[in-house]
């Protein structure tokens, strides 16, 4: 089962300047987002970091089983997918040999730039789930990849989307797929979610006649608001055994499985070759 995801980050923004909220993000959307907060305000590696662990840092559980990953499968060449400003990335390059490869990928411009600039030995290079292709990356990187990993960003492909893109990483010899999937939700919460957003679409309907907002607003925890905005849609919640039969069509196999905050699914696949 899956149900489309919605973001509240920076709608108000997007609203705003009537940009279409029922699409995913464009990489200059993106970018123009990031801009703002971390990624161009940083001015050293330390700073970059710091700004990122202190809305990361529960994360370090997950990091922790990666690693473990990464030595127990004798991975050198690692190639995260959606890795942002590469943080986790650069972690993971403390605890692997000098001869180790990571390449942090992303389509958003300013975070990769940042990666480069501040996160070497990392490499970072922009890639589009939707626009760039694996057989080129590896083309570029001349080297076999040993494990790929999607810490949070696999969510933002549709299904087909992410069958091909796993089809391509079984076909350039990837042997170990990670992925650590921040949208995983169970059916009951599914559901949940899906009244919610119900009653924020219902409510806006009704605000447009026009004596309806002389009505003053229920009581919300910040003061009295009208639910607002549903959000942007950027990709999709699926149930586990949702994402698990994705990565089975395209030649992935589970071979471990965990929830560990702040991902209630987060899967080790191995190639049904090795
Ligand atoms: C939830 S964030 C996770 C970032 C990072 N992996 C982390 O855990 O901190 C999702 C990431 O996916 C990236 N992303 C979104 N759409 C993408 C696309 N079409 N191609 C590549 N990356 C994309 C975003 O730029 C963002 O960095």
């Amino acid at each position: 089962m899956k149900i489309k995801a919605y973001t509240t980050l920076g709608i108000e923004e997007l609203a705003s300047r009537q940009e279409n909220t029922l699409e995913r993000f464009s990489s200059a959307e993106h970018e123009a987002m990031v801009s703002q907060n971390t990624g161009e305000n940083a001015s050293s590696k330390e700073d970059l970091i710091r700004s990122y662990l202190i809305d990361n840092y529960t994360k370090f559980g997950a990091l922790g089983w990666f690693i473990h990953t990464v030595h127990e499968n004798q991975c050198k060449n690692i190639v995260s997918f959606g890795a942002g400003f590469g943080v986790l990335e650069y972690l993971l390059s403390m605890s692997l040999p000098d001869d180790a490869v990571v390449i942090a990928t992303d389509f958003d411009g300013v975070m990769v730039d940042a990666a480069a600039k501040y996160l070497s030995p990392i490499q970072a290079r922009r890639f589009d789930f939707f626009q760039d292709d694996v057989k080129s990356l590896c083309d570029e990187i001349g080297a076999p990849i040993d494990l790929a990993v999607f810490w949070g960003s696999s969510c933002v492909m549709d299904d087909d989307e992410l069958i091909r893109l796993l089809t391509s990483l079984y076909k350039a010899g990837v042997r170990v797929v990670m992925d650590f999937d921040a949208a995983s939700m169970t059916a009951w919460n599914m559901i949940k979610r899906e009244a919610q957003l119900w009653k924020v679409r219902l409510v806006r309907q009704v605000r447009r006649i026009p004596l309806v907002n002389l009505i003053a607003p229920p009581s919300g925890p910040l003061g009295p608001v009208w639910p607002s905005h549903p959000g942007k849609f950027h990709g999709w919640h699926r149930t586990p055994d949702h994402l698990i039969k994705q990565y089975d069509a395209a030649g992935w196999r589970l071979a471990g499985r965990r929830v560990i905050p702040p991902y209630n699914m987060a899967g080790i696949f191995k190639s049904s070759r090795s």
